[in-house]
């Protein structure tokens, strides 16, 4: 198994932050990598912010909180990356950008460092493939809340060797969190079951059978989920739905993947949900309101 003590992580958003935070809190150094620098640093007011609610509900102590901060190197220039061990790349989820990183990050990342990707449903090998190093390149799925969902998805990809899926698969455990092996198709597990389930719930709205209320009542105390399917997709990103399900549609060419037109017409609108501050619901007042 590679020794893991330094990790890369590209994109300081909210799933990149999230996932440099776990791992700095259990004690890893974490070089955080974004395009702009103020990106970084917002990045780590975020994480900043984050570890200081858990020191009021006293999860962590102050001195926690301090030493997990301190693990962290502000990386804005690409070459930073370099002697990581590992990097993980949390990029915006498009696969043009996402392979343009990975031709980059091949061309400087150390020869026996392994590079993965939090990608929610683009092809694993495809990705594996513009890199130098096919075998040192894996799926790490994390979910969103990262520090608050036990599961991480490991996704192997065509050519992945056994060291790399044991080494990530140790690394899973040494946060604490949980992981679910997926072959490599598209959506793998988890977006394969829950994006048709949000997709469905946009046509229910579409088609006039509840409204947005109903819709997300029905489901949170009918099915005990913890949001209802429509406040879920605000709160993933109503461009982030659309993307995973254009994925499924293409690749297992099914006509049940198709989006809705409703939310292609939302996200043509710019309504991307809670980060644009309107989507199924209007996030401008203190309590959040139905838009339909
Ligand atoms: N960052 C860090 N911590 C957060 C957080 C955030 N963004 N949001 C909430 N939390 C923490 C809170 O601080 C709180 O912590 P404590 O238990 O220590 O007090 C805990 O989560 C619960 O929060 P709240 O009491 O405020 O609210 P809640 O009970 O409604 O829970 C939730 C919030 C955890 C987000 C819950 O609603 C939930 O589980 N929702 C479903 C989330 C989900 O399905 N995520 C997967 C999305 S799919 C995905 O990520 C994959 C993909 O590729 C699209």
């Amino acid at each position: 198994m590679t020794d893991i003590n330094t990790i890369g992580v590209i994109g300081a958003g909210q799933m990149g932050g999230g996932i440099a935070q776990v791992f700095a809190a259990v004690g890893y150094d974490i070089f955080l990598h974004d395009v702009e620098e103020e990106r970084i640093s917002a990045g780590l007011d975020a994480i900043k912010a984050n570890l200081g609610r858990q020191v009021a509900k006293e999860k962590m102590t102050p001195e926690e909180a301090d030493a997990a901060m301190a693990r962290f190197h502000k990386t804005p220039a690409f070459e930073g990356l370099k002697d990581c061990d590992i990097v993980i790349e949390a990029a915006t989820e498009n696969v043009e950008i996402k392979k343009d990183i990975f031709r980059r990050l091949s061309a400087i990342l150390k020869p026996d460092g392994i590079i993965a990707t939090n990608t929610s449903s683009i092809s694993i090998t495809a990705l594996a493939a513009v890199t130098d190093r096919p075998e040192r390149f894996i799926g790490l799925h994390f979910m969103n809340p990262v520090p608050v969902m036990k599961l991480v998805e490991i996704i192997r990809g065509i050519a992945t060797s056994n060291d790399t899926y044991e080494t990530s698969r140790v690394l899973v455990e040494r946060l604490g969190k949980t992981m679910a092996l997926s072959e490599d198709f598209p959506g793998f597990i988890v977006n394969r079951i829950l994006m048709p389930m949000i997709n469905e719930a946009i046509y229910t709205l579409y088609e006039g059978v509840g409204t947005v209320e109903a819709i997300d009542t029905g489901m949170k105390l009918g099915a005990n989920h913890p949001m209802g399917p429509l406040q879920l997709a605000d709160f993933i990103g109503l461009d982030t739905c659309l993307a995973i399900m254009q994925v499924l549609y293409d690749g297992l060419a099914d006509s049940k993947y198709r989006p809705c037109p409703l939310l292609v017409k939302y996200v043509e609108a710019g309504w991307l949900g809670r980060k644009t501050g309107r989507g199924f619901y209007d996030y401008s007042g203190d309590v959040p309101v139905a838009t339909r």
